[in-house]
């Protein structure tokens, strides 16, 4: 309605607010940033991932960075992507790491990103094989992502990336995709009615379907969504077609439905939580507020306890 309209305008305007931004770093414990954030380091991250190994779940951790714009940026960033790595063997936790092509230089020069994740793949494998998840971004990004992955799996399979059910062209993607680890979303990003469903019922409706049509295909598909009916409707599929519980998993955000993420993993599901964490939390935070205002109860709290 008219209300969440202006909701999701007022923190779509916050994430761009240079202002606010730089107040942000302050207020962010007050905001209730840390409900949804891992922190700003990697030992921060870490320490995370170790409470929820403790419960049963996985990891996914992705440094949060604002645009690359330089050649130095994106190296910077894929140096801190190999400490994560070093960080992860080091401190033996059951984690991924998860990152976006444009922090490594993608619209900067493509080779710089090629090269960029072939050092990442190269120091993953060298650690025993650590999964890398290439997140999906906006619609212009999305051959270049698909032709670059292709290029990686020649040398590295540990890598695999996302598919957006709101796009007409998913259920290409998955059968082209068929035996890559793939994470399988519904997708975050405004796109045009040329490409992408505006509906919310043609989502929903072509998620469930790129979903059993990976599972079907006998690919690792990890579900990443907060959606009940989706997650319900997967597992009734999976127990119905004989589809191994090592051959997919669930996935959420950090902070969200935190009671659920118990329950699949109390039910014997692989649960694994993606994990954001780095002082470029800002962007981030007020992206997952305008989605989901009802997110705001965590701010709140936030203000009370602290
Ligand atoms: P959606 O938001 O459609 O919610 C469906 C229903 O579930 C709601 O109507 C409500 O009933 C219930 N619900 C949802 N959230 C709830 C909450 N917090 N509390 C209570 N009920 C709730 N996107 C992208 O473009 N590229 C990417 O690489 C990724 N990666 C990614 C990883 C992971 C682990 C997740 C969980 C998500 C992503 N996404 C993403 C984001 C994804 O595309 C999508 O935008 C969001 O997950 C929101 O859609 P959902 O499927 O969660 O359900």
């Amino acid at each position: 309605g008219l209300e969440s309209m202006i909701t999701r305008n007022l923190f779509l305007f916050l994430s761009q607010n240079k202002f606010v931004k730089g107040k942000a770093r302050k207020w962010g414990p007050k905001l209730g940033a840390n409900n949804l954030i891992a922190g700003e380091t990697i030992d921060d991250a870490m320490e995370t991932v170790r409470e929820l190994n403790a419960q049963g779940l996985s990891g996914t951790v992705d440094h949060l960075g604002e645009f690359v714009y330089t050649k130095e940026e994106a190296e910077e960033s894929a140096n801190y992507c190999i400490r994560t790595l070093d960080a992860i063997a080091e401190s033996g936790v059951d984690c991924n790491l998860s990152l976006k092509l444009t922090s490594l230089g993608l619209d900067v020069d493509r080779n710089l990103c090629r090269d960029n994740m072939l050092a990442i793949l190269e120091r993953a494998d060298q650690l025993g094989g650590i999964f890398v998840r290439i997140d999906m971004e906006d619609y212009s990004h999305l051959d270049a992502t698909l032709e670059l992955l292709h290029e990686l799996r020649q040398s590295y399979t540990a890598v695999g990336t996302a598919v957006q059910s709101y796009l007409y062209r998913a259920e290409k993607d998955v059968e082209r995709l068929k035996g890559t680890n793939i994470r399988l979303i519904k997708g975050a990003y405004k796109e045009s009615p040329e490409v992408a469903y505006q509906k919310q019922e043609d989502v929903d409706a072509n998620y469930i379907k790129i979903i059993k049509r990976h599972m079907e295909n006998g690919s690792y598909a990890a579900v990443a969504t907060h959606d009940h009916n989706v997650i319900a409707e997967i597992k009734k599929f999976a127990e119905e077609n004989n589809i191994p519980r090592d051959q997919f998993e669930f996935q959420m955000l950090y902070g969200f439905r935190t009671d659920m993420q118990k329950e699949i993993v109390e039910e014997g599901y692989k649960m694994r939580i993606y994990i954001p964490f780095g002082e470029d939390w800002y962007g981030y935070y007020m992206r997952r507020m305008a989605e989901r205002p009802q997110n705001i109860v965590f701010g709140v709290r936030g203000l009370l306890s602290k």
